[in-house]
């Protein structure tokens, strides 16, 4: 699905300290509707803290956040401050985030593929079960066999596949991943590629194309999906664009980091 021309996620001059240390620096990033984006960058860059500003789980101490209203005709950029709770919770329906460790909630499955739909449209499960077990099966896991299955007798692989599965329940327009591959061995890795690449290329319900954005230190991940690559450093974007150029740059703060790369990502494997 090629990116469209209009904008999904529009960052302006974003700043964020925390206890007085900066970590966002000013940050100008605009993301267009359809487009796979990777965050990149070293660990404590605020890769993380920036996709909390974009799910709005933080305040920016200055700039702005803007991201398309689904809701709205013409899915029209809101400013996240301007917006009361009401009017977050109507547009944050068609986002989803696949959390770095899953942040699977104890329970079975069926429990957490259900905690979304419940707590923004007070669904029963009755209305729930058909797309939970549509979901499943589009992460490649069997309904009969893993719906009622409790989180912990779930393998790693496993309950990254029920995570990107309770992301899509809803069929969201914008998807953000943290870090999705950390800690998987590389098969399992390749799959989540996979499952991420068919995801973003699967049209949503609404008739809009996806939007990915993943934070990642896979290099295997950016040789699959051929995202664009954006990078933070010292709290600003220092590069922005393909994978290729991003391997060939010599900036100076680069090509340490992409020498780090797969040690940040084994580090994760625990
Ligand atoms: N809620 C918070 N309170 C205080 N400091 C935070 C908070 N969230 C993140 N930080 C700090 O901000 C910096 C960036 O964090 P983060 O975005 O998680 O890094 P990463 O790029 O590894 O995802 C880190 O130094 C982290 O300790
Ligand atoms: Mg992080």
């Amino acid at each position: 699905m090629p990116a469209s021309d209009e904008r999904e996620i529009v960052i302006e001059g974003l700043h964020k300290a925390f206890d007085g240390r900066p970590v966002l620096q000013g940050v100008d990033l605009t993301i267009k509707r359809g487009e796979i984006v990777a965050i990149v960058g070293g660990s404590g860059c605020g890769k993380t803290v920036l996709l909390q500003h974009i799910f709005g789980h933080h305040q920016p101490d200055s700039g702005r956040v803007l991201v398309a209203d689904h809701e709205s005709p013409g899915s029209p950029l809101r400013d996240l401050a301007t917006l009361d709770e009401d009017e977050m919770d109507r547009i944050r329906v068609h986002w989803a985030i696949v959390f770095q460790r899953n942040a699977l909630l104890s329970g079975t499955v069926f429990h957490n593929l259900a905690l979304w739909p419940r707590e923004i449209h007070e669904w029963d499960d009755a209305r729930i079960m058909p797309l939970a077990r549509k979901a499943l099966e589009a992460v490649g896991l069997d309904p009969d066999a893993v719906m009622h299955r409790d989180r912990e007798e779930l393998s790693g692989g496993m309950a990254k596949r029920v995570a990107i599965a309770r992301a899509i329940v809803m069929d969201p327009v914008l998807v953000l991943y943290d870090e999705p591959t950390a800690g998987l061995d590389p098969e399992m890795s390749r799959q989540v590629h996979e499952l991420i690449r068919q995801t973003h290329e699967r049209l949503p319900g609404l008739g809009v194309p996806r939007t990915t954005l993943v934070v990642t230190h896979d290099t295997g991940l950016l040789r699959a999906l051929r995202p664009r690559v954006v990078m933070l450093h010292d709290g600003r974007v220092r590069f922005d664009g393909d994978f290729s150029h991003f391997l060939a740059s010599d900036d100076p703060h680069i090509k340490p980091y992409l020498e780090q790369m797969a040690f940040l990502h084994e580090q994760k494997r625990a």
